[in-house]
């Protein structure tokens, strides 16, 4: 039965669905993949999830194509850096194979939350895997859960592909220099939480961090990673804190496809005197076209976007990276899973 959804108005945020799968690692290996309809967990009030912050996870996200079969955005980049994630703060990597086969197995149980083809929205993908073993000293743990749960969503930032202002703002990092930045861990997000509600505040859509080191570089957009056009070329800013994303390294290939040039580099503040177009992009943000750049303690205004609207190459960009997804042209990559 297909659920009672206003599906072109879905917000980014956690609907239920019918079914999660889990799966344990215990003694040293991955257990059975569990198929469950309980959204809770059952934890031991010591484990180090808990109290030292061993938590990782990922987001993806399916499509129903305009063929009415369902495909899976990068899957396969996503399980890879999911075991970055756990090498970097010592947990257990999640075999390849089994993140293929839960993610597979979580879109299909839940296939009537699959958004139709043509309402703009998705089924988001939100694999986690977190450190269970009871622990008081500080220590990783031995035994882990690996989850994933579905939820369909909307955009990311109000309003779908619009411009949307960001600030720059010094009084926060949200990684240290040499620390986690480059990993999906729970941490990261929980030292930014602070800048963002300032930022939400005073009417921005998210903060434009500053590399925590110098204070000089562009680094991440909020939830998101940071691109513009400069003299035609696609610049992104290239760091250790900075979360390797996927979308911006399918930019990347999309821009190059496009003959743009593309430079991975530091990127000054400054810089943004210069830029054509900028936006914030990632998993949950697509490409999100940047309108205006504010600094907080210069007062200096970075007016991105002179007519308000999306520059055309981010235009072209979001509208080829839907069609890719939805199966509306051809996958010459080889980007999709399709199921
Ligand atoms: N940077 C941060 C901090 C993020 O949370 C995300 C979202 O996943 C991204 C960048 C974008 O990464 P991706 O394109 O792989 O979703
Ligand atoms: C994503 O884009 O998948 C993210 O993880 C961003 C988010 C934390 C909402």
């Amino acid at each position: 039965m297909t659920p009672e959804i206003d599906w072109s108005s879905l917000p980014f945020g956690y609907y239920p669905t019918d079914y999660n799968v889990r799966c344990a690692y215990r003694d040293g290996k991955w257990g059975e993949i569990e198929v469950t309809q309980s959204d809770t967990i059952n934890i031991h009030m010591a484990a180090t999830c808990l109290h030292y912050g061993q938590e990782i996870f990922e987001g993806l996200k399916a499509f129903r194509g305009k063929d009415g079969k369902i495909r899976i955005f990068r899957l396969e980049e996503n399980a890879k850096r999911i075991r970055e994630s756990a090498i970097g703060i010592k947990m257990e990597p999640i075999p390849e194979d089994l993140f293929r086969e839960m993610c597979i197995k979580a879109v299909q149980l839940n296939e009537r939350f699959i958004p139709p083809y043509g309402s703009g929205a998705s089924l988001y993908i939100r694999p986690l895997e977190i450190g269970m073993t009871p622990r008081v000293g500080v220590k990783p743990a031995d035994e882990f859960l690996f989850v994933i749960m579905v939820t369909p969503v909307g955009p990311y930032f109000k309003g779908g592909f619009k411009n949307t202002n960001i600030c720059i703002m010094r009084e926060y990092d949200r990684v240290a220099p040499r620390g986690t930045g480059r990993f999906k861990i729970g941490g990261n997000y929980a030292a930014s939480l602070a800048a963002g509600e300032k930022a939400h505040a005073l009417g921005y859509s998210a903060v434009l961090f500053l590399d925590p080191k110098e204070k000089k570089y562009l680094d991440e957009c909020g939830p998101a990673n940071f691109y513009a056009i400069k003299n035609g070329k696609y610049i992104t800013p290239a760091s250790d804190s900075i979360l390797p994303s996927i979308t911006n390294m399918t930019l990347q290939q999309l821009a190059r496809d496009m003959g743009i040039e593309v430079e991975c580099r530091h990127i000054t503040v400054d810089e943004l005197e210069d830029v054509s177009e900028a936006a914030a992009c990632g998993t949950a943000a697509v490409t999100s076209p940047i309108g205006e750049i504010d600094d907080l303690d210069t007062g200096k205004k970075y007016v991105i976007s002179k007519d308000g609207k999306p520059g055309p190459i981010t235009t072209k960009f979001y509208e080829l990276l839907s069609a890719i997804r939805l199966g509306e042209v051809e996958d010459v990559h080889g980007w999709n899973t399709v199921l």
